[in-house]
């Protein structure tokens, strides 16, 4: 068999893992989602999801995919559970329809770029019709999906491994120095304590869902991501204590996006505590508001700290959507045999079309804009949040309870327990181990499972048990 490549290093694993993890999610939804959600209640609730929850999960995804050597469809199978490779596939459409929207955002973000380095600021009075410019959106997102596919046909060593290294340190230095620069704006620490003083009265069982479904999405889990890039780690390489640095890593910097964020929001309303809550619970915060602040630091800083975050925000989406291409092109690769350079592109050019009535619901087109209504919504949702909700949500949770029933209960506690020794554990890797098995027996299919049913109830049924 030809060779599938491999990560060089296990450093260079958890670069590109880290890289899929922080994303979009971090820096666009989840100061929105804190702000939403009580700042620190959500915040707290959050971090529980991520390290009690998600991280046993995500240990068990790279050991599936270290164990097997491959992709999740062809995973299941060579694990000697042929019936189980329905979650595989369910994890393909999940990448299918999240890297579909996904790129219409990278694809605005992109733009954005642009537009704050010709000093554009007025964008943000038309940020609608931005979206709703379909030719031009449209051939951003073409060229953020080429270079995504570009760099996935490279290979994983030479192209998701280097753009991750290259990308990863330039990210953190770019949100390091623009949180510096936010924290010298006037009412900055009006800012943060919005950020970091929990209102617990904003809680709601929508809340706590929508904070799985957040950690869910921004730590890559539930389709198969890191089982396919745990096939590419070498078999020497402690995974328990990878997946806690990864998963750290994603919620760190999440939680710097925050500090980055919230003064900027209480620079643009004086720290008015009342339009603070209003404007950072907004979904289009970073598109309709930033550039404002982004104007008032005069010409030239503003068109060098606008185009810095939009830089830094692409390069957050590049590589996420990077690891949602791997998917389905390691699918090919292991499955069907296809070159992999082939495997990319026509993966690549069929979930671009597939985001068509994505990029079209964005205003151009008044159908896909308002396209469905669910149940528990009050008004119709476009296309692209349909997608959202469906792959992002709903088939992230559904799928981390199926791999974590099949980890457990499966596949087997000794056969678990085997791929994630390693002969250098270290007192705090033995612990870390230790929990995930008990997690993953204990709470991960009891706690997942019952979050996915209420959440479909809830979402297409509107139903609430709570
Ligand atoms: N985690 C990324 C973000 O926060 C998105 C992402 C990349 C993703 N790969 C994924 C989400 C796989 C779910 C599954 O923006």
């Amino acid at each position: 068999m030809k060779e599938r490549g491999n990560f060089n290093s296990r450093l260079g694993f958890i670069m590109a893992s880290a890289g899929s993890a922080v994303g979009l999610g971090n820096i666009w939804k989840f100061p929105f989602e804190v702000g939403a959600g009580g700042g620190a209640a959500f915040l707290v609730i959050y971090l529980f999801f991520a390290l009690v929850l998600c991280f046993p999960v995500m240990t068990a995804e790279i050991a599936i995919g270290r164990k097997a050597q491959a992709s999740p469809v062809t995973a299941f199978k060579k694990l000697g559970f042929a019936r189980w490779s329905g979650v595989g596939y369910l994890g393909l459409a999940a990448g299918f329809l999240i890297l579909s929207f996904y790129n219409v955002v990278a694809a605005w973000s992109f733009g954005y770029f642009f537009e704050m380095l010709q000093g554009h600021f007025e964008i943000s009075q038309h940020f609608s019709e931005y979206t709703a410019n379909w030719l031009k959106i449209g051939l951003y997102s073409l060229i953020f999906m080429s270079g995504t596919a570009y760099i996935v046909s490279r290979g994983i060593s030479h192209g998701i491994e280097r753009a991750a290294k290259a990308l990863m340190p330039t990210l953190l230095f770019l949100i390091v120095g623009l949180i510096i620069y936010a924290l010298t704006l006037p009412n900055a620490i009006t800012g943060i304590k919005h950020y970091l003083l929990p209102d617990f009265s904003k809680i709601t069982p929508t809340i706590v869902y929508s904070a799985l479904g957040q950690a869910f999405f921004s730590l890559s889990l539930g389709m198969g991501a890191l089982i396919t890039f745990g096939s590419y780690v070498k078999k020497d390489a402690n995974i328990v204590t990878a997946a806690a640095i990864i998963t750290f890593t994603d919620v760190f910097i999440a939680f710097l996006a925050g500090l980055m964020m919230f003064p900027f929001v209480a620079y643009v309303t004086q720290g008015d505590l009342t339009a603070m809550s209003a404007i950072s619970g907004e979904e289009a915060f970073i598109f309709e508001t930033l550039p404002n602040v982004f104007n008032s630091l005069g010409p030239t800083l503003g068109v060098v700290i606008g185009s810095l975050f939009f830089l830094l925000l692409s390069f957050a989406a590049l590589t996420s959507t990077i690891s949602l291409l791997e998917v389905p092109t390691a699918f090919l690769v292991d499955e069907k045999k296809v070159s992999r350079g082939k495997a990319t592109w026509t993966v690549a050019i069929l979930i671009f079309l597939i985001g068509l009535p994505s990029l079209l619901g964005n205003g151009a087109s008044a159908f896909f804009s308002e396209f469905i209504q669910f149940p528990n919504s009050t008004s119709p949702i476009s296309f692209m949040s349909m997608v959202g909700m469906i792959g992002g949500s709903t088939f992230l949770s559904v799928g981390g309870f199926l791999i974590s029933v099949f980890v457990a209960y499966v596949w087997g506690k000794s056969n678990f327990e085997l791929e994630i020794q390693s002969d250098n554990e270290g007192t705090i890797g033995r612990w870390l181990k230790q929990y995930v098995q008990f997690a993953i027996r204990w709470i991960c299919p009891l706690v997942l499972g019952i979050i996915s049913l209420t959440t479909i109830l809830d979402i297409y049924f509107g139903i609430s048990l709570f």
